[in-house]
């Protein structure tokens, strides 16, 4: 009896020792991040993330339930492991623990502090939380990115990271209207562009070739409008449920959905399905082409602001963040003295519903509102008629960001009409010394517009935006003075395993040792 009590405990003791293993040497500095963060501090060992760690969060906060739960949800599939997801008072020993600090910056500066015992995720908001939680996935094995079990060991280098956006606007725009795309795939979109830390999409909802938002009040502009696309497809278009669903799912990835009503041109689809919208009270014919500047709403006539109120209406009802863009390029068959004045009281509309505007660059010629946001694209003299009228720019030259624009000349997508866009040229501009007289104060952000003249489905819109998005999302978060091609084209080559498992069709830049 004594001897199978003693044989017991020695057993029981020899097994406790082998359970407590030495933590495993790892280096922080090696994790290659994008975009890179303000401050990294290795420590040298590591945290293993096991069926034991509990994700804890700060008890009464639920923003902070939410993330935590969030993070259980991402890590699930890959580690077949369901973390308990638990509320404490106090800073727990050991697991992963979420946190609201007062920290120096906005709501969306994170601080993550991770040792052997520890991973202590803490933001001043939401969006710092969400953010921390991108960086660690990218600490994390890129095998965490697969949908099934995986067999590795869950580790993370331990150390210090502090992070703060540079711009608080880093976005890109979706041209759902040249192309039509469903919902699954907005959400795809969502979900790659969050990963990166962008917390904007514009969605560019209506042009010549079809309108894709329905507007209760105006069933016909969806019915007709929305019918057919470039080619001749059969085109489509969000109901308002949709639509909402959308903003939810990207409200939870911290992305504000910017809805774009194009206006006074690139109206062809409402004005085939209203024909009063017209001059001459003719519908137009559907338009399946690539040609731009042939379309106007009649300015002069009263319904036309009916309809525009009765849009924004129903489209700010919708809206969670607080801007709706209106358009305004390429007008080119509105003479300039009819354009203006519209300008002018579409912003007053847009301001009567509670949300502020973003246009083109040419709606600088218009008398800009206070909080209105030009957006540059093509002409820095207008980005600055802005700037003159006390107005922020977001930085979009098409030179640099537009990523319907092709790699080099033999891309089988696309257009080339700004120019050859290759990794690096993507990469290697800031916007801040682009051109005199935009400085860093006048600009709010940065964002990247696919245009889908070419583009008709999930795969091509990957190899468009992938890999040159994720230098634009470096461009809008990471300090210019820490940006540096050499070494930037190091860290996206370790992007290339995650991107392959996330399944993503990315364009194999000979510029970037991929191997
Ligand atoms: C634009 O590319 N027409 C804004």
């Amino acid at each position: 009896m004594y001897q199978t009590l003693m044989f017991s405990i020695i057993t029981m003791l020899l097994l406790s020792a082998c359970n407590t293993k030495e933590p495993i040497p790892m280096d922080l500095n090696e994790k290659h991040l994008i975009p890179k963060p303000s401050k990294v501090e290795a420590t040298g060992s590591s945290f293993e993330i096991t069926a034991a760690t509990t994700i804890f969060y700060e008890e009464g906060k639920d923003d902070v339930k939410g993330m935590a739960q969030f993070l259980a949800d991402f890590l699930q599939p890959a580690t077949g492991m369901a973390l308990a997801v638990e509320a404490t008072a106090t800073k727990p020993a050991g697991g992963i623990y979420l946190h609201f600090s007062a920290l120096e910056g906005t709501n969306e500066t994170y601080t993550l502090e991770l040792n052997e015992n520890l991973i202590d995720i803490s933001a001043s908001g939401e969006a710092g939380l969400f953010y921390a939680i991108q960086t660690l996935r990218q600490l994390l094995p890129a095998s965490i990115e697969a949908t099934s079990k995986q067999d590795t060991m869950w580790l993370l280098p331990s150390g210090k990271i502090e992070d703060s956006p540079n711009y608080t606007y880093r976005g890109a725009m979706l041209d759902v209207s040249r192309h039509f795309f469903q919902v699954q795939d907005v959400k795809k979109f969502i979900d790659y562009i969050s990963m990166y830390k962008m917390n904007k999409l514009h969605l560019h909802l209506s042009d010549d070739q079809g309108w894709r938002i329905e507007i209760k009040s105006w069933p016909k502009l969806t019915a007709i409008g929305g019918s057919t696309e470039v080619g001749g497809g059969e085109g489509g278009f969000y109901t308002q449920e949709e639509y909402k669903d959308i903003v939810a799912y990207a409200k939870k990835r911290q992305i504000t959905i910017i809805p774009e009503i194009d206006m006074p041109g690139h109206t062809n689809a409402a004005l085939a399905a209203y024909p009063e919208l017209n001059c001459d009270n003719k519908a137009r014919e559907l338009y399946t082409g690539t040609k731009v500047g042939f379309s106007t709403f009649c300015t002069d006539k009263e319904v036309v602001y009916e309809f525009i109120d009765d849009v924004i209406r129903e489209l700010a009802a919708m809206t969670t963040g607080e801007y709706i863009h209106i358009g305004g390029d390429e007008s080119h068959v509105t003479p300039l003295e009819d354009y203006i004045p519209f300008i002018n009281r579409v912003q007053k509309i847009v301001e009567k519903y509670g949300k502020k505007v973003i246009g083109w660059d040419e709606i600088a010629h218009a008398e800009l509102l206070p909080n209105t946001l030009v957006q540059w694209w093509a002409k820095a003299d207008n980005a600055k008629k802005g700037i003159a009228q006390g107005a922020k720019v977001l930085v979009s030259p098409a030179t640099k960001v537009y990523l319907d624009m092709q790699y080099d000349s033999t891309t089988h997508l696309g257009l080339h009409w700004a120019a050859y866009i290759e990794v690096d040229s993507a990469y290697i501009w800031n916007p801040a010394t682009m051109v005199d007289g935009i400085k860093r104060d006048d600009i709010i952000g940065v964002e990247s517009p696919l245009w889908s003249e070419t583009i008709t489905n999930l795969d091509e819109i990957e190899y468009m935006m992938f890999p040159r998005i994720i230098g634009h999302a470096e461009i809008g978060w990471t300090e210019a003075s820490q940006q540096n091609w050499e070494d930037y084209r190091l860290r996206l080559a370790h992007q290339k395993e995650r991107m392959e498992i996330l399944g993503i069709d990315f364009y194999k830049s000979p510029l970037v040792d991929w191997d």
